[in-house]
């Protein structure tokens, strides 16, 4: 089936979340990746459930929330000048190595951002990436306020890009989230680059790949 745009997840697909490990380890030396990986967790379910409880707040004050949340549960003290050095590592987090050519590539199709982070954040963030130019549209969850996977999300997609969701090629490598694309009507693909399980939400992708520039020859 043609493809005319592409729509990006950027947390976890394009951008390596776990960027944040080497500031965590100098301030908590040894517990660098347990703190990024709970930092992460908690970040993804208290977008779930804000989003349950009808209780919307932005991507940052929940990244921030959750951080504090991390610190709690590993016992930790940290002051205001620590806190926001850690929680600004998500205005940088590093692209995969392959993700800048990969996305040059692909440029020819209609390529977008959307992403649960707010608008602010993802500015800054692919600003800092130096990847501005390859994308038409950073497309926030911040105007519906509410998270993925709310149907409603994805339809911002069709809806700022102006083209349908089948013609349109979801790529994310979180699977609840190329799940909820699925339920939509997007064609995904899922960038399994951790060898994980799929999840079982009843929507399977269209594509599996582990890495980015493998989408180059296939569409
Ligand atoms: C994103 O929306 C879910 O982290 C993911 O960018």
């Amino acid at each position: 089936m043609t493809i005319k745009a592409i729509a990006f997840d950027a947390y976890g697909t394009l951008f390596d979340v776990h960027t944040v490990v080497d500031k965590c380890e100098e301030f908590f030396p040894g517990q660098g990746r347990q703190f990024s990986e709970i930092w992460r967790q908690k970040q993804l379910e208290y977008s779930w459930l804000r989003s349950l409880m009808g209780r919307y707040k932005d991507f940052w004050e929940i990244t921030e929330d959750a951080l504090q949340f991390t610190l709690k549960e590993l016992k930790l003290e940290a002051d205001e000048d620590t806190r926001t050095a850690l929680l600004h590592e998500y205005l940088q987090l590093k692209p995969y190595p392959e993700v800048p050519e990969a996305l040059e590539r692909l440029k020819d199709k209609n390529l977008a951002i959307l992403s649960n982070g707010s608008p602010q954040m993802l500015h800054t963030l692919v600003e800092n990436a130096r990847l501005s130019h390859v994308f038409s549209n950073l497309i926030s969850v911040d105007e519906l306020k509410t998270f993925k996977p709310f149907m409603g999300v994805y339809q911002l997609s069709p809806a700022t890009l102006g083209v349908p969701r089948e013609e349109t090629l979801f790529v994310s490598s979180n699977s609840w989230d190329a799940a909820g694309a699925k339920t939509f009507g997007f064609q995904v693909c899922w960038i399994n680059r951790f060898n994980k399980q799929f999840d079982e939400l009843g929507a399977e992708p269209d594509r599996v790949i582990t890495q980015l520039d493998e989408l180059i020859d296939q569409i």
